[in-house]
């Protein structure tokens, strides 16, 4: 065994030195002055660097000097950890897990061969996946009370609103409520959740739409055993073209992990009040479910399909300059001039497009070309950096293999289970600091009570409609 490894679950494990998960003591030459109106003294704040030799101010020690805070909502120029887990450089449009670039490890790896690495730190040899994958395989059974509460959801009930209920709930079956984040639990939880959580989101649609649950059979890799429980149907037996498999595989290690994004801060946050890590990814999945986030797949494709060709395209994105819509699946955070998952999604939507594309899909593709085009072309929209994400591309991949569209964000949670508890699991490795900003307070002060028979009306809440609640509600009394 290789100095540092440990042996768990019957994996041999490198586990990365977390020697750097704490930034690097600056030198006394690395600081900026900072002159603050109403300081007496100036402030030498330490400068630190990254390995990339990207700079950061250290304002930890801001407030306690000056009183003052910094004020980034957003985040956008703010770093809340030091992680060794996902590399960006948004400039270049460079994307590392673990230092291996994202087109090798989705041209030559299985997805849970990435899993492996995000969660371990390194490749695994032959025989370390395969115990990898064997841990995996042993978890992945949910409690048969557990199974029982996906009858209590309404028919046709959004899978990811069933998915947070459900990956919360499944805190309560794991023994007691505390995780002890020894390195033992640490793998074991990451095992834990990128087992359960094909399971969880396969049982999520099949009772959205009344379809018997079909139980894992080994004999399917792991992504097409996920395929295979969600999607086969009850009286056809499963078959699946081995080149949409890889498109697929591909798709979820494209995904599986993106350092500071809102989700995987979600759950970084949330686990810092040493909260349960189901609990915590239940929280990242409330987080990826809206269309500025993961919920953006499934947006691209409605906004594709009511377009209904490319005659639109000047309509629509005359709409965009006058800022009465969001072009779903355009512009990031990170990325300045192009999203490298986008690029190889791009080709897979074009690959599935020749494969199995009805007329129809042929369009949207088309349409979702030439829309790419216009804004590419679009001065106005490039100086905003508006390239397609990785999101615009993945929409039109599941559209084309026939995946339904409130299953989409729901597959990109599955991808990205094991980047969130790699990341929950780095959080916790370290010195934990409770997630805690501060705010500008621009609300009323020093109000005084008005004690009820002298306040004055002011104008009415429709309080009889909130009373009587949605539309919907069955009049009974
Ligand atoms: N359509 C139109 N305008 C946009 C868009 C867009 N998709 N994205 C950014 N802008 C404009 C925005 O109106 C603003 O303009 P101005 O400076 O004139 O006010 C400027 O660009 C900056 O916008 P922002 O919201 O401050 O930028 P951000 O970096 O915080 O936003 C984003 C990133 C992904 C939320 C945003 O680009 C967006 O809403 N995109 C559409 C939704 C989407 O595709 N989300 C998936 C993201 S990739 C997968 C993932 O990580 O989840």
């Amino acid at each position: 065994m290789p100095k540092g490894a440990q042996r768990h679950l019957g994996c041999s494990v490198n586990l990365p030195p977390s020697s750097k998960l704490t930034p690097l003591q600056p030198t006394s030459a690395d600081k900026c002055t900072l002159l603050l109106p109403g300081v007496e003294k100036p402030v030498h704040l330490d400068l630190l660097s990254g390995e990339d030799g990207s700079g950061f101010i250290d304002v930890r020690s801001l407030f306690d000097l000056t009183g003052f805070c910094i004020f980034d909502p957003g985040f956008g120029s703010t770093a809340n950890c030091c992680s060794q887990i996902t590399y960006i450089d948004g400039s270049k449009g460079v994307l590392q897990y673990r230092g291996f670039d994202i087109a090798d490890l989705a041209q030559n790896c299985s997805y849970l061969e990435v899993c492996y690495l995000l969660t371990v730190g390194c490749l695994p040899t032959t025989r370390q996946l395969e115990e990898f994958e064997a841990a995996v395989w042993a978890a992945m059974e949910l409690h048969h009370r557990l199974r029982s509460f996906y009858g209590c959801f309404e028919k046709g009930a959004h899978p990811m609103a069933v998915m947070i209920g459900a990956f919360g709930a499944l805190a309560a079956f794991t023994r007691g409520s505390q995780f002890s984040s020894t390195e033992s639990d640490r793998l074991s939880t990451a095992v834990n959740v990128v087992a359960k959580m094909p399971l969880l989101a396969a049982f999520a649609f099949r009772a959205s739409r009344g379809l018997p649950l079909v139980e894992p059979k080994r004999r399917y890799g792991f992504v097409e055993n996920f395929l295979r429980m969600t999607f086969k149907r009850p009286c056809e037996n499963w078959k699946l073209d081995p080149r949409v498999l890889r498109v697929f595989e591909q798709m979820m290690i494209l995904h599986a992990d993106h350092e500071q994004n809102l989700s995987s801060c979600t759950v970084r946050i949330a686990s810092s009040s040493i909260s349960h890590p189901y609990a915590c990814i239940a929280a990242g999945l409330a987080s990826l479910w809206g269309p500025a986030h993961g919920g953006a797949s499934e947006a691209v494709v409605t906004m594709l399909e009511e377009m209904r060709g490319v005659e639109l395209i000047p309509a629509l994105l005359q709409k965009v300059k006058q800022k009465n819509i969001r072009l779903a699946g355009f512009g990031h955070r990170i990325y300045r001039n192009f999203d490298p998952r986008a690029v190889i999604l791009k080709e897979s939507a074009q690959v599935v497009a020749e494969l199995l594309g009805r007329a129809d899909d042929r369009k949207l593709l088309e349409t979702a070309l030439r829309l790419e085009r216009a804004v590419l072309a679009d001065a106005f929209l490039m100086e905003k950096k508006l390239y397609p994400n990785v999101d615009f591309y993945t929409g039109l991949v599941l559209h084309t293999i026939g995946v339904p569209k409130e299953m989409y964000t729901v597959i990109f949670a599955v991808s990205r289970a094991v980047g969130w508890i790699a990341q929950f699991n780095e959080a916790r490795s370290t010195v934990v600091k409770v997630g805690r900003p501060r705010q500008i307070y621009v609300g009323a002060l020093n109000r005084s009570f008005v004690k009820m028979q002298d306040r004055e009306e002011g104008e009415p809440l429709s309080v009889a409609a909130l009373a009587s609640g949605s539309d919907d509600w069955p009049r009974l009394f």
